[in-house]
């Protein structure tokens, strides 16, 4: 009883520095929507439907790059926060992804459905970031403690489709890219290293990752 309260004792600074921390990385999630609402509304973007689109869909990358970051962090021996972060920083990326595909389907396509469908049967930028958000969305909805009590071990597999949903959402980057390649290759050697890492700890320790 009393190690108990020792240990919940000293388990409380921990616990509230790690909440402070959360909050001011959800206020830093939301600092992006924050400064692309003020460049909007100030008429600072010369074309602002391609401005939200392009800062949109930029964050969701980002935020998905961060969500995979969490892991190799913690095994680079930072401590248990980065593991305590990754949900929050998953639905940032969802959240982001949901203001890009709602900017496309209404400020960029009218709700036209009939030429959404076809431009996603013909453009393969779109159709690899329309992938991307069918894989990740199933991923949203199941990010609550519940649906991982609820789906027990199929919870991690499921959450394994995180790793093609990067992928296409880098492809989508590189297919949309006509000239300068060099901003989303910086993504893809991120990705690479986030994915190789993975890779590396499961071939030294096939149980491990
Ligand atoms: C995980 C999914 C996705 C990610 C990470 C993503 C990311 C991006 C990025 C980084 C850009 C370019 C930003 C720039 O030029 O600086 C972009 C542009 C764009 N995305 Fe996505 N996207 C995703 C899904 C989608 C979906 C589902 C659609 C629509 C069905 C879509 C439609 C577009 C369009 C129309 C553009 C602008 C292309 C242009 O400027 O020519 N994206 N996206």
């Amino acid at each position: 009883m009393t190690t108990l309260r020792l240990k919940s004792a000293a388990a409380c600074p921990a616990d509230r520095v790690l909440a402070g921390f959360k909050c001011l990385l959800f206020v830093a999630c939301l600092l992006p929507l924050a400064r692309a609402a003020w460049i909007v509304l100030s008429g600072e973007a010369v074309n602002p439907v391609e401005f939200i689109t392009r800062s949109t869909g930029t964050w969701t990358l980002v935020w998905l790059l961060a969500t995979l970051a969490m892991t190799p962090l913690r095994r680079f021996g930072v401590g248990g926060w980065p593991l305590k972060c990754r949900r929050m920083l998953g639905l940032f990326a969802f959240f982001y992804l949901s203001l890009h595909f709602l900017t496309y389907l209404w400020l960029d396509q009218f709700f036209d459905w009939a030429g959404i469908v076809r431009d996603i049967y013909k453009r393969p930028f779109i159709t690899v970031g329309f992938a991307a958000l069918l894989l990740m969305t199933p991923l949203a909805l199941t990010s609550t403690q519940g649906w991982m009590r609820r789906l027990k071990r199929n919870w991690g597999r499921l959450h394994r489709l995180v790793y093609p949903t990067a992928l296409l959402a880098v492809v989508h980057y590189w297919w949309l890219v006509k000239k300068d390649l060099s901003q989303p290759l910086i993504y893809a050697a991120v990705l690479a290293l986030l994915l190789g890492l993975r890779l590396w700890w499961r071939w030294r320790r096939p149980s491990g990752v």
